[in-house]
């Protein structure tokens, strides 16, 4: 399947995708992994979306078009896939939906993950995240049993720079303005469907996978 995970910040698409690609079997393509991958290594693309990211504004669209077309064209990526905080601006949209056709594929489902914005700023200010593998926590509805390390791997949990108040605040300004006009442009095409994002996790995965037409393995 060749799906988009929409919804602003905090909505749970990272959750729901670790959970859906290993239910689907596609790859999960998330621009906000790539970026946060290229800066921990340190690449001229990671320090140029360190300068976007920090005050929660959005990378350039040529920038991350770019990155994503060359994903989309990874051999795993043939047979479908996951995208998780892409397209994020009427221009993406239509460049993937370009490269979708040169690729000869489209897309089947649009899912768009709704939560209001008092629990999108909990969940983002409460955040942590591995250090080492990764894996997303929050302190108050899914806290570590192991409290400052991960429960998997004993990594150091750590808060993302951009999950303060005030930048988690600017995101959720610059979702609404520069992302929330492509529920509309997915609606049109007949590819949207809404998703109630602020039930517990189990329930939306279920929700997600209802609608998809496949059951839980
Ligand atoms: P990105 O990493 O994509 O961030 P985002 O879209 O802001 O989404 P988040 O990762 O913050 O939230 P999420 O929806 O994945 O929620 P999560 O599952 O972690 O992008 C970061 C930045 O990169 C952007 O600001 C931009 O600068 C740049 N960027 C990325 N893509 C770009 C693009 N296409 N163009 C330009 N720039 C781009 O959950 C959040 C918390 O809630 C967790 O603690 C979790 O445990 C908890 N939680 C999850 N589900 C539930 C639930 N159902 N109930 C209770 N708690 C829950």
């Amino acid at each position: 399947m060749r799906i988009i995970l929409m919804g602003p910040p905090g909505a749970g698409k990272g959750t729901q995708a670790d959970l859906l690609v290993h239910e689907l079997g596609i790859p999960h393509i998330s621009t906000g992994d790539m970026f946060r991958k290229a800066l921990k290594e340190g690449t001229p693309l990671g320090l140029e979306a360190k300068r976007y990211m920090d005050s929660g504004g959005l990378v350039p669209d040529d920038v991350t078009i770019g990155i994503v077309k060359e994903r989309l064209d990874m051999a795993d990526a043939a047979n479908g896939f996951l995208l998780d905080g892409f397209p994020r601006t009427v221009p993406q949209a239509d460049a993937l939906a370009q490269t979708l056709q040169e690729l000869g594929v489209a897309l089947d489902v649009v899912l768009d993950v709704v939560v209001d914005r008092d629990a999108l700023l909990a969940r983002l200010t409460g955040r942590r995240v591995c250090r080492a593998c990764g894996a997303t926590y929050h302190l108050v509805f899914n806290p570590s049993l192991q409290g400052d390390k991960c429960q998997s791997c004993g990594g150091e949990l750590y808060q993302r720079d951009d999950d303060t108040a005030a930048t988690a605040e600017n995101r959720l300004d610059v979702y609404n303005k520069q992302t929330a006009p492509l529920v509309d442009y997915y609606k049109k095409k007949g590819l949207l469907l809404e998703v109630d994002g602020g039930k517990p996790v189990d329930e939306v995965t279920r929700d997600i996978l209802k609608a998809l037409g496949r059951e839980k393995r």
